[in-house]
């Protein structure tokens, strides 16, 4: 039995699809559970790039099976959209498992995401717009529609009959929107995806606990991260599920002793998309620089990322809350040309230091970074593919990182392809 689980420690975008793919080989299963098309994982492979959204970043391996878990959100005609990108490129998604439990997202709660970040004005999340916090929205109020309702006609229109008025008087009386929505035409359009995904919907809890009880190896692969989680993160500031390991747990239906490994994705420096604190931002040219050699711009919305040096603090903070046994730090090469790199150890707001993620909003909102500085190694490691390799200055940075948040960093990205990859003491079990 081998379960691991891949999350964000940051604010997303840490290259969780470049790392899911490369470790994917070595897995039977590959698990999305939680989140959905806001995600945006890019995965590189020779001549092959692609943007996934929903499918699993281990689909390139044939002999791997892709499963969305109950804990995600789907589109439906994204999802659909998704395979004919991937089919077109020769990339099968025949063996695709969703999950019968998975809440589907519908129109109302695209238009409702929209309408909500209008009414917020200047206090908006700065969400992706793709209807995830509508969604969640549903199914904690236990009006949601899941992948099993899309399979049964009467169902669909029961639960569409019950839900669509509410929507509709949201939009009109609450948003003053023009937007409403018909019951026959969802139905209609909903139906028409389900003709298509019946197929791949089943029991994904059985199914992996049974594969894990059969000695099968399972990834599991974070959307979002650390600090856009629900619970854990910058709230308001955030997305609408648990982005942390605990996610994976009820995300997948699996209980948290079947997990062993879980790895920690961290960029060398930060981004962020959306609103929200940020104590490390830079507004500088260091900030323009990273972003312009990271080429930091969404790959869901196409925003430009805000960028800034990597915060300890928070990468602490993700050691504790997911139980990091591991840390992938990706990235590496874009640090390659600056003379001095900064890591903020600490924060201070009005005269008091703080060592952890303060408790307050407030304080962390206005939290100033303190930071340490370390000497840049100013040349290009992109070639290097061992730990031994690395100039000094560069081991130093990682080392500094480590012994700080007390997590090995066991793989080390310093490219976009696969290959571009130092393996540093992760093992293949
Ligand atoms: P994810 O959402 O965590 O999967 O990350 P994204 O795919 O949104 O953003 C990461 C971006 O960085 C993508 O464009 C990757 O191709 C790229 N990337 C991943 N690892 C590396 C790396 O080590 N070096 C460089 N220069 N780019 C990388
Ligand atoms: P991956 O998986 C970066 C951000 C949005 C916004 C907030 C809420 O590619 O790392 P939502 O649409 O989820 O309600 O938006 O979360 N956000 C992400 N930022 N990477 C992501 O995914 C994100 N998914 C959502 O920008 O600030
Ligand atoms: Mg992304």
């Amino acid at each position: 039995m081998s379960a691991t689980v891949l999350v964000g420690t940051q604010w997303g975008d840490e290259g969780k699809g470049k790392v899911c793919d490369l470790l994917s080989k070595n897995y039977d299963y590959v698990v999305r559970f939680q989140g959905g098309n806001n995600a945006g994982h890019t995965v590189i492979s020779g001549n092959k790039k692609l943007a996934l959204h929903l499918i699993p970043s281990g689909i390139l391996y044939p002999g791997v099976t892709p499963i969305i878990a109950n804990g995600v959100v789907i589109d439906p005609k994204v999802l659909l959209e998704e395979i004919k990108y991937l089919e077109e490129i020769n990339v099968s998604c025949e063996n695709l498992i969703i999950s019968s439990n998975a809440h589907v997202i519908m129109p109302y709660h695209l238009e409702l995401d929209g309408a909500s970040e209008r009414h917020l004005g200047s206090n908006n999340i700065g969400t992706t717009k793709r209807g995830i916090g509508p969604c969640y929205q549903d199914k904690y109020e236990r009006c949601g529609i899941r992948m099993q309702d899309l399979c049964d006609e009467k169902i669909l229109r029961e639960k569409l009959e019950a839900v669509i008025p509410t929507k509709n008087s949201i939009l009109k009386d609450v948003y003053g929107s023009d937007v409403q929505f018909s019951v026959d035409k969802v139905l209609e359009e909903y139906l028409s995806y389900a003709k298509v995904l019946k197929k791949h919907v089943q029991d994904t809890s059985i199914l992996l606990n049974r594969k894990l009880s059969d000695g099968k190896k399972i990834l599991f692969e974070g959307a979002q991260a650390t600090q856009l989680d629900i619970d854990h993160g910058t709230y308001p500031f955030v997305t609408s599920s648990n982005c942390t390991a605990g996610g994976a747990c009820t995300g997948a239906g699996i209980g948290p002793t079947k997990i062993d490994r879980v790895l920690g994705i961290a960029k060398a420096y930060m981004t962020r998309v959306g609103s929200g604190p940020f104590p490390t931002e830079l507004f500088d040219e260091d900030g323009e620089k990273l972003g312009e050699i990271g080429a930091e711009y969404g790959v869901t919305t196409g925003r430009k990322r805000r960028c800034g040096w990597l915060d300890l603090v928070i990468l602490k903070y993700a050691v504790a809350v997911n139980g990091l046994s591991d840390i992938a730090l990706t990235k590496l090469d874009v640090l390659g040309s600056f003379d001095q790199i900064k890591v903020c150890t600490s924060y201070e707001y009005q005269g008091q230091v703080y060592v952890n993620v303060p408790l307050q909003q407030t304080a962390f909102h206005h939290a100033q970074p303190v930071y340490t500085t370390l000497p840049g190694w100013n040349c290009d490691i992109s070639e290097c593919r061992n730990y031994k390799d690395l100039p000094h200055e560069a081991k130093s940075y990682v080392e500094f990182i480590e012994d700080f948040v007390g997590a090995k960093v066991s793989i080390i990205t310093v490219g976009p392809d696969r290959d571009a990859t130092i393996m540093r003491g992760w093992e293949v079990r």
